[in-house]
């Protein structure tokens, strides 16, 4: 069982953005919550950032026709990348979207997903712990699937 997990746009300078937002966590202690607990899990991961549309689509064209679902917090792209919308839904794979900070509670912009109408779930404001509720709901999830 195959899950990749793919964060978006400043993600990588996670530790020196807004801590009241995102927590305290760099990217790399975040990855490496995720990837004991999936080993935990018996959960394979591929853990994939970039701060480039295009280049979100090429890793999501490419890596999902060997995993099983996807764990994304694409940052702001969530609020208006159609073109990330299309390439998740072409995956046909369960996803669920995940934000750090709850932005649902934030600025009218943060507001909107483009994504969170086919998303299998949004798990939004847990900041770093987010990604390892997501991760144990889709190991849930594609068990169940067999
Ligand atoms: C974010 C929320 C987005 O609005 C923001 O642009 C980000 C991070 C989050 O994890 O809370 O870059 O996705």
């Amino acid at each position: 069982m195959k899950v990749l997990v793919v964060n978006g746009p400043n993600l990588n300078m996670l530790g020196r953005r807004d801590p009241s937002q995102y927590g305290s966590e760099t990217l790399a202690q975040i990855q490496e919550s995720v990837r004991k607990r999936a080993h935990e899990l018996g959960v394979e991961v591929e853990i994939f950032q970039s701060n480039h549309e295009g280049a979100i689509i090429d890793y999501l064209q490419k890596a999902a026709r060997d995993a099983q679902g996807i764990i994304i917090n694409a940052g702001a792209f969530t609020h208006y990348s159609y073109a990330i919308r299309d390439a998740l839904a072409d995956t046909k794979l369960p996803f669920i979207e995940v934000h750090l900070s709850d932005v649902k509670a934030r600025e009218e912009f943060r507001r909107k997903s483009v994504f969170e109408d086919i998303a299998t779930a949004v798990i939004s404001g847990h900041r770093g712990k987010g990604y390892i509720m997501a991760l144990e709901h889709l190991a849930q999830l594609l068990s169940k699937k067999g």
